[in-house]
This record gives C-alpha cells, structure tokens and sequence, in this order.
C-alpha cells in the first residue's frame, strides 16, 4: 500500500511522575536512543514526537513531557483534557506503595447517589484494592451530604505529615 493511503492518527501522550525519576530519560531512550547520565531538571513541558506503524495506520506520538519539580508545575487542565493516554513514571528504587515515600488517601465520593444502589464499585473492593496497594488510607465520602468529609481530611493532613 502508498504510504499516502494509510490512515494517520496523532496521538497526546503526556509523561507524568515526580522529579528525577526518569522521565526525560526515557522518552530520550526512546526517540533518540540516547542517554545521559547527569540530571537536568526540565522546565516547563516539551513534547517529542515518534512516527511509528501499528497494523494499517500511521501513529504519530507526541509525547509530552512534564517537570516532575514543583516549582515547575504549571500546566493548566486544558493540558491534561486533550491528551490520549497519561503514563504515569516511578523509580522502583523509591518504593511507590511505601507510604513514607509516596503518601496518599484513596477517597470514594459520591456514597449518597441513589442510596448507593447504582454503584460500579463497591466498597469492599475499593478496600480490597487499597489493602493490595500496601494498605492506603481509604474513605468513602458524601461532599453533598458532609459525610465523612472531616475524618477524610484529618488522614489526609496526618498523611501528609509522615515525612516533617
Ligand atoms: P524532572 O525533569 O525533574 O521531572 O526529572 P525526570 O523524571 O525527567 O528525570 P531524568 O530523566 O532527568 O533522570 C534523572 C536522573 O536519573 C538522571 O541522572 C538520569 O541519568 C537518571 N536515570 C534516568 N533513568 C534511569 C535509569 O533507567 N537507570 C538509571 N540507573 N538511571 C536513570
Ligand atoms: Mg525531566
């Protein structure tokens, strides 16, 4: 087949995660098969892109990448909506599921729709999932009927306080 003739997709990609984990380095590895042993934070985000053949189609990847350092961080929502797929980065060195190393609380919110008849998740498998994630602080939330909205938030500030 011409190459004119295939179909052609562009496809958002935006690489998140925190500084220094190597996300710079792998879309280098990647596009460039290049890599550089010295950090060098980014500033802002950037994209590359990669042309590559799937089956019939064309993709060009437009990889975006972001600066893990928050002083950086300054990318609106319009960034993230228009994006196809979002990959997430971590260093396996710094254990994600360690809440030391990477601190967060799971919140299930909307508990008072429809009684909580019309659920997809249920909430012992929101607990399942958490206790499988090493044990991450989960609450099940009503912000319309302020249902567990203080004890959520109580975790949330103690969380956040394991590495002061
Ligand atoms: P920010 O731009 O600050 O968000 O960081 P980043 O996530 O883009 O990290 P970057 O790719 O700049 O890599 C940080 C450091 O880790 C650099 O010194 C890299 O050389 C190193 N590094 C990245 N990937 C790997 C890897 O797979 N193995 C090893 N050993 N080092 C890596
Ligand atoms: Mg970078």
């Amino acid at each position: 087949m011409d190459i004119s003739m295939k179909r052609r997709t562009l496809l958002k990609v935006i690489v998140l995660g925190d500084s220094g984990v190597g996300k710079t380095s792998l879309m280098n590895q990647y596009v460039y098969k290049k890599f550089h042993r010295q950090y060098k934070a980014t500033i802002g985000a950037d994209f590359v892109t990669k042309e590559l053949q799937i089956d019939d189609k064309l993709v060009t990847l437009q990889v975006w990448d972001t600066a893990g350092q928050e002083r950086f961080h300054s990318l609106g929502a319009a960034f993230y909506r228009g994006a196809d797929c979002c990959v997430l980065v971590y260093d396996v060195n710094a254990d994600p599921t360690d809440p030391e190393a990477f601190p967060f609380v799971l919140l299930g919110n909307k508990i008072d729709v429809d009684g909580g008849n019309s659920r997809a998740v249920s909430e012992k498998k929101a607990r399942e999932w958490c206790a499988s994630k090493g044990n991450i602080p989960y609450f099940e939330t009503s912000a319309k009927e302020d249902y567990n909205v203080d004890e959520a938030f109580l975790c949330i500030a103690k969380t956040g306080m394991i590495n002061e």
